[in-house]
């Protein structure tokens, strides 16, 4: 079984916040470490510098703005991400949607400053969209099963497959993660059986009543 990659969305879950986005993220490191997956995580934009100063494995934006710095007060820029220790950044997440055009110029500053990205994809025509931008992944998730502990690896492979199949046509140096509904590694074993790099996900590690014990669930199965 290949090695998952596991990125780990701390939304703005009051359970991810501050000194407990620190505890997630160092459990996550642990884990991780121990059972040979590469994890991430996205702490809120004020957290970045405090939860990558405590912790070696990648910190990832939830969002930046499609800026290069200026006149553009309120907006989260792309370079102060990297300068606060974070390596990438996810894009166009569901509950932070971003037109085309702006998907594409986030692209752009971020690989000008050397964060990775993850754009988020609700379907595969916007996967297939989203592929043509040449992010370094392509993480789709079904809004409907976002929070509900229903698996889209199980709920909804085809959704994976086609993903997949959408991306090999057009942009094969994407990767392709899933997400919504995952907390076991059951979850994730399928994600990784129907072809995808890894997961993404947040409830069911972030709102767990242990959150170590979630991450431990999730890499069970290698
Ligand atoms: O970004 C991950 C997310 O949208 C999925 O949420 O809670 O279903 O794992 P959740």
């Amino acid at each position: 079984m290949k090695k998952p990659l596991i990125i780990i969305n701390f939304k703005t879950y009051v359970e991810g916040c501050g000194d407990m986005a620190v505890s997630i993220s160092k459990s996550a490191e642990k884990i991780g470490e121990g059972a040979g997956a590469e994890m991430i995580v996205c702490p809120q934009a004020a957290d970045i510098y405090r939860v990558a100063s405590a912790v070696s494995i990648p910190v990832f934006a939830q969002h930046v703005d499609p800026i290069s710095g200026g006149s553009s007060t309120g907006h989260i820029l792309p370079l102060s991400v990297k300068e606060a220790g974070g390596s990438g950044t996810l894009v166009n997440h569901s509950e932070r949607r971003l037109k085309l055009a702006d998907i594409d110029a986030v692209i752009n500053e971020a690989k000008k400053v050397g964060l990775t990205t993850v754009i988020c994809s609700n379907n595969i025509a916007t996967t297939s969209a989203a592929s043509a931008l040449s992010p370094d992944y392509v993480a789709v998730e079904p809004p409907e099963l976002i929070g509900s502990g229903i698996p889209v690896s199980k709920a909804n492979p085809d959704i994976v497959r086609g993903s997949m199949g959408a991306v090999k046509n057009i942009n094969p140096d994407v990767k392709v993660l899933c997400g919504a509904g995952i907390s076991r590694g059951d979850d994730v074993k399928a994600a990784l059986e129907l072809g995808a790099e890894g997961v993404l996900l947040a409830s069911g590690v972030v709102k767990a009543k242990d959150p170590a014990a979630a991450l431990l669930d999730l890499v069970g199965f290698l």
